[in-house]
């Protein structure tokens, strides 16, 4: 269903922190349901992959760097309005600029480790989506069939 779903990942140092089961209740309290998840280190090609947008960006080789450093966890995240209900529950990018309560500011140790990452559309949902998981791999609450 368009617009329902959104991809997180679980940065290195909140992984390390030991902050998945934390930042995962803060989800499902949220009222998102997980439709697909795994733990896993991404490669350098997946990260430059992933945050090719941000190639020319002065904090890009630094980002590849900590985002390979260790273990991640990514997961699909469905809920109505998926992406723009995800970006409100984790704030702002700089946790120093972000809401009391929301996942940054309770568990990012800085901008670039800011412990979660989130779709910014329901366009880059679709490919970020898709570059993790196969349809067999998802568990859709709308439609089983065709998420
Ligand atoms: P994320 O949601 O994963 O998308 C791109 C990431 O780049 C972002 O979270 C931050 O971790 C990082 N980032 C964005 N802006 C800056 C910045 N000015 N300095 C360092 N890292 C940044």
């Amino acid at each position: 269903m368009a617009g329902s779903k959104t991809l997180t990942i679980i940065k290195p140092g909140a992984v390390t922190n030991e902050y998945i089961g934390p930042i995962l209740a803060r989800i499902n309290e949220a009222g998102f349901h997980i439709a697909a998840m795994r733990l896993l280190r991404l490669n350098l090609t997946q990260a430059k992959n992933f945050y090719a947008v941000h190639k020319e960006k002065p904090f890009y080789e630094s980002l590849i760097s900590f985002m390979t450093s260790g273990p991640v966890v990514v997961a699909i995240l469905e809920k109505k309005d998926a992406v723009k209900e995800y970006r409100k529950l984790i704030g702002h990018t700089d946790p120093n600029k972000a809401q009391p309560g929301t996942i940054r500011r309770m568990f990012a140790e800085s901008m670039e480790r800011n412990a979660v990452h989130g779709s910014d559309s329901d366009a880059n949902a679709e490919i970020e989506c898709d570059f993790f998981f196969s349809k067999s791999e998802r568990f859709s609450n709308f439609d089983p069939v065709h998420f």
